[in-house]
């Protein structure tokens, strides 16, 4: 098993170019199996969740081709029924189901199991597909829809933590091939779904208003091949973006959209860092003195769920009082005794994260628990004295396009190495 050593205390500076989202690639790719013609994306970032993605595809019966960051798949003729080795991995997988009974009319899926995030239901997502029509079943942790022809209505997919992403990208799916119209209120807004949209548009599709909380989707006879490319990753851009708030003289984020980050820059301005941005390029610099702050994680526009762990990290060595309130995933805070681990002072108060910022904290050897949190800690190592030992990376590789090489480049120090290297080291 690989971990990762962050040697603390180097700045950064220069610039870092942002890979295509692994949120917006994911449900992207499953929706080549609502046609039987080759799609081809680009831009797909080389991901180990984007490896489960091809794996689970070409269990299906589809030809998966890969080259760099372009992917061909062509589902000419597919099965409806994956195997729980591989769809277990990753949570994601269950956004196969909406063009699967979009196109066959059925899809057999493992129900998710529990996640280190938080409970995950699926119930929005069964309760949009029985609107369209489909009978569902669970079975030995199986989820079974079928439908025989799915028929377009109106849907309300808000559920009591808000809208879900997935949730809405699997109705979509599935609401192309429906017959009629279907209207899904609640949906969620998030630049993924928009992206989801738009490629399903270029493969015949008919959609209006995602990006907003009301799609309407008219359903088409069959949908054909289309080329695509992938968004750029804002929460990879955002980790970047901290990254260079902790430890940076001046560091440029290149090839991302600036508007899918608003939350996060006003965030690191009010957290005082100087933003600037042209085109597709924000440059982030120090500006005097940094500020404590209060963030409530909400849907798109507000701020990501998916970055509350970096700040965590940048706010533990904030003077003064700041406080992160998750209210998408309630708890989604392993990362927090790691921090304390290596000296910050955090408080957990139901959702609320109360962090006093210390003037310095320490590398300590630290478990990764999930993607975010992971992150959080390459960034707490990269502010920390010594060196930060990070267990179980292959978390940050499910989500992170080579996060190390990256921030070597920008002048970090961060080694990966394996288990029986770092004894070796120590033994030294
Ligand atoms: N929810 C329900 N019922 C459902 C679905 C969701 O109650 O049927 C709840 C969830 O428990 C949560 C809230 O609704 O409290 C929002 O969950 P959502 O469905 O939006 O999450 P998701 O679609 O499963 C995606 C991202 C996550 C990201 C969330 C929120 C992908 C592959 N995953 O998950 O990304 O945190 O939206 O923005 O797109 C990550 O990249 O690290 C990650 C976890």
């Amino acid at each position: 098993m690989e971990k990762m050593l962050v040697h603390g205390r180097r700045p950064l500076q220069g610039s870092v170019k942002i890979s295509g989202s692994k949120n917006s690639a994911l449900p992207i790719l499953a929706a080549a199996l609502l046609t039987r013609d080759t799609c081809t994306i680009q831009r797909v970032p080389d991901l180990s969740d984007i490896h489960y993605m091809l794996t689970i595809l070409s269990s299906l019966g589809c030809e998966v081709e890969r080259a760099s960051g372009t992917v061909r798949i062509r589902a000419e003729n597919i099965r409806t029924e994956t195997p729980y080795d591989i769809v277990r991995k990753m949570r994601a997988s269950v956004c196969i189901m909406g063009p699967l009974l979009g196109r066959e009319g059925e899809a057999t899926v493992s129900l998710p199991g529990g996640c280190v995030i938080g409970d995950r239901p699926i119930d929005l997502h069964l309760k949009g597909f029985e609107s369209l029509g489909a009978a569902i079943r669970v079975q030995e942790g199986n989820v079974k829809a079928l439908a025989p022809g799915l028929k377009g209505t109106t849907i309300r997919l808000r559920g009591k933590q808000g809208s879900t992403v997935l949730g809405t990208d699997n109705i979509m799916m599935a609401a192309t091939l429906a017959e009629g119209v279907t209207l899904i209120e609640g949906a969620a807004e998030e630049p993924e779904v928009v992206d989801l949209a738009n490629f399903l548009i270029k493969m015949g599709a008919r959609i209006e208003g995602a990006g907003t909380s009301r799609i309407i989707i008219e359903g088409v006879r069959e949908l054909q091949g289309a080329e695509h490319e992938v968004i750029p990753d804002r929460i990879e851009a955002g980790t970047f973006l901290v990254a260079a708030a902790i430890s940076g003289q001046g560091v440029t984020i290149r090839q991302t959209v600036p508007d899918h980050l608003q939350s996060v820059t006003s965030a690191l301005r009010e957290a005082g860092f100087r933003i600037d941005i042209a085109g597709d390029a924000i440059t982030i610099n120090n500006n005097g003195k940094r500020r404590p702050i209060s963030i409530n994680t909400k849907p798109h526009p507000g701020f990501p769920t998916d970055m509350q762990a970096q700040m965590c990290a940048l706010l533990s060595t904030t003077e003064g009082l700041s406080k992160i309130t998750d209210n998408i995933f309630p708890q989604r805070f392993m990362h927090l005794a790691e921090l304390k681990r290596m000296g910050a002072d955090i408080e957990l108060e139901g959702a609320t994260a109360a962090i006093r910022g210390v003037s310095h904290l320490g590398g300590a050897p630290v478990m990764a628990s999930d993607l975010r949190a992971s992150a959080a800690l390459v960034l707490a190592g990269l502010q920390a004295d010594g060196i930060t030992e990070i267990n179980r990376v292959y978390h940050i590789d499910r989500g992170y396009e080579s996060i190390d090489e990256k921030l070597n480049a920008l002048g970090a120090h961060i080694e990966r190495v394996k288990s029986s290297h770092i004894k070796n080291a120590k033994s030294r």
